[in-house]
């Protein structure tokens, strides 16, 4: 299984490969005359990629495109791209169109966040925000394991922040933009303006490197107005970790270091700074990024009616309740009183209840010997059955058996083992089953530490390019622990006494009230 990672820059295009593992198997540039056969010479550039390096082109599984502009939020369409007006707004489509592959837009400087943040200096962090310093200031914001746009899509873009009144005019339409004076374009007209005509940013740094006082003192300026901006970021979101990339992050001695060192003494603290350093991946951050862009439309929540909670002496109208409050599943608990100290829901009894529902059964199998109950469940195409990891030693091939049932298959792990657990299960399933509490009973109090857990798998799926992996939670799936869940990665939520069965209002109005949460 391959992703594939496309990053459009002014007239050259950057294409890489990555493997399951997230390493770049091979990447190439690409010199584009005319952008308007941009699609066209992308396919027929991705093909031969693929023969020089024994890639089967069938197996890459999705694509993201990383451009330099905005992109609306659901990755489909590019809105604006002052740099390169000619590309096509319906560029999603009109790529997987002629990929035959899904294709996600992400802007570059997101892309290069997103990829710092799965596969370069910001894998140990939850938040990371990253900026490129190129012609422009791009800045890509991740918080809590997101990719954060802003409810106006616009979050990052403080390139365009005033910095001098009625100052040099700006590609955005307005004057004295931060990016007019500090970044690549900015330092270049300083540099005509001091050094003469044709002269560049790089033409800046050598002057002041051999010693030119005036160009010295533009470029300590520089560092000064973009510092105090950093510095106002820093003080405002107090990010774990703010990264630089893009081509004047290179300059190092007489610029980005004596900017790290402008944010630290000038930012806030009461004892901790954000980490700053460098972006790892360099000119790949967006590649990375781009080829591992989480699927936007995948983040809407589903609900799966614990039916253990609902009233077991009248289950046909529980059934006629979840299906009116529109739950999508019915959460099945099989336990044997072995691998959990509680006997439930016998297999016979679920094949019946499918005479009253036509909902999916999602199957949580607490037993030993899973195998064995799997024999005995009426499996259908819609339905999911959860195996635990640690209720076999031959899991991979429970997961096939569920699998060869026709049902999806899903791993369930116990709060006491790791999510590092799932690498070589990956491939087997559907979705992951985090068990919130030690199952078994419901009624229970969350394990606190389980809200990391989630955001850690999350990461570690979005990270192995499987952002398709589905995480249930399950275990006092209340309306406090729902919208923190969420937000940490989790997709899907077992509801029981914790929300929607309690006496004091419907299912309906339960499932109402704890959908409001997630917006
Ligand atoms: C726990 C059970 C669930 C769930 C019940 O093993 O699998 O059915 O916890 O919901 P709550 O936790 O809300 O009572
Ligand atoms: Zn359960």
């Amino acid at each position: 299984m391959f992703r594939l990672g496309i990053d459009i820059g002014g007239t050259k295009i950057h294409i890489g490969i990555l493997d399951a593992e997230k390493n770049m198997v091979c990447h190439k540039k690409v010199y584009v005359r005319d952008m308007r056969n941009l699609p066209e010479d992308l396919r027929r550039e991705i093909e031969l990629l693929c023969r020089e390096n024994d890639i089967c082109y069938q197996d890459i599984v999705s694509c993201g495109i990383g451009v330099p502009g905005t992109v609306s939020r659901d990755g489909r369409s590019l809105l604006h791209a002052p740099n390169i007006a000619i590309l096509p707004q319906n560029m999603a489509e009109r790529m997987e169109g002629l990929l035959e592959i899904p294709v996600s837009l992400i802007q570059d400087s997101r892309a290069a966040a997103w990829g710092e943040y799965l596969c370069g200096a910001g894998q140990e962090m939850k938040s990371v925000i990253c900026f490129t310093l190129g012609t422009g200031i791009g800045t890509g914001i991740v918080l809590n394991g997101q990719i954060y746009a802003g409810d106006l899509g616009c979050a990052g873009e403080i390139g365009h922040t005033p910095v001098k009144e009625n100052g040099r005019s700006c590609g955005c339409g307005k004057r004295g933009c931060l990016e007019k004076y500090a970044a690549g374009g900015g330092l270049a007209i300083t540099a005509r303006e001091l050094l003469g005509k044709g002269k560049t940013a790089e033409d800046l740094f050598e002057a002041a490197q051999a010693g030119n006082e005036k160009a010295q003192t533009e470029i300590q300026r520089a560092v000064e107005i973009l510092g105090s901006v950093l510095v106002s970021v820093v003080n405002f979101i107090s990010p774990e970790c703010l990264l630089f990339s893009g081509g004047l992050s290179g300059q190092e001695k007489l610029y980005l270091n004596p900017l790290i060192d402008y944010i630290r003494t000038h930012c806030y603290s009461i004892g901790q700074i954000p980490k700053i350093a460098r972006a790892r991946l360099g000119e790949f951050s967006p590649l990375y990024g781009a080829a591992l862009v989480p699927k936007e439309e995948k983040r809407k929540p589903q609900l799966s009616a614990s039916i253990m909670c609902a009233d077991l002496c009248d289950l046909k109208k529980a059934l006629e309740e979840i299906e009116k409050a529109g739950i999508q599943y019915v959460h099945c608990d099989i336990m044997d009183n072995h691998f959990v100290p509680n006997l439930m829901l016998p297999p016979e009894m679920l094949n019946r209840l499918r005479e009253i529902t036509d909902l999916p059964f999602d199957f949580h199998i607490m037993a030993e010997n899973p195998d064995t109950v799997i024999e005995q469940l009426k499996l259908q195409e819609k339905d999911i059955v959860s195996i635990h990891y640690e209720s076999t030693p031959h899991l991979q091939r429970v997961l096939a058996l569920v699998k060869e049932r026709g049902a999806k298959a899903a791993v369930a792990i116990n709060p006491a083992t790791p999510v590092e657990a799932l690498g070589e299960v990956l491939e087997d399933v559907s979705m992951v089953l985090v068990m919130t509490v030690n199952p078994g009973f419901a009624g229970q109090k969350m394990i606190p530490a389980s809200i990391d857990k989630i955001r850690r798998l999350r990461k570690m799926l979005d990270g192995a390019g499987q952002n398709d992996i589905a995480i249930e939670v399950d275990g006092n799936c209340s309306f406090e622990n729902v919208p923190r869940m969420y937000e940490a990665g989790a997709d899907m939520f077992v509801v029981g006494s914790s929300s929607v069965f309690q006496k004091e209002y419907s299912v309906s109005r339960g499932t109402e009230k704890l959908l409001a949460l997630l917006h």
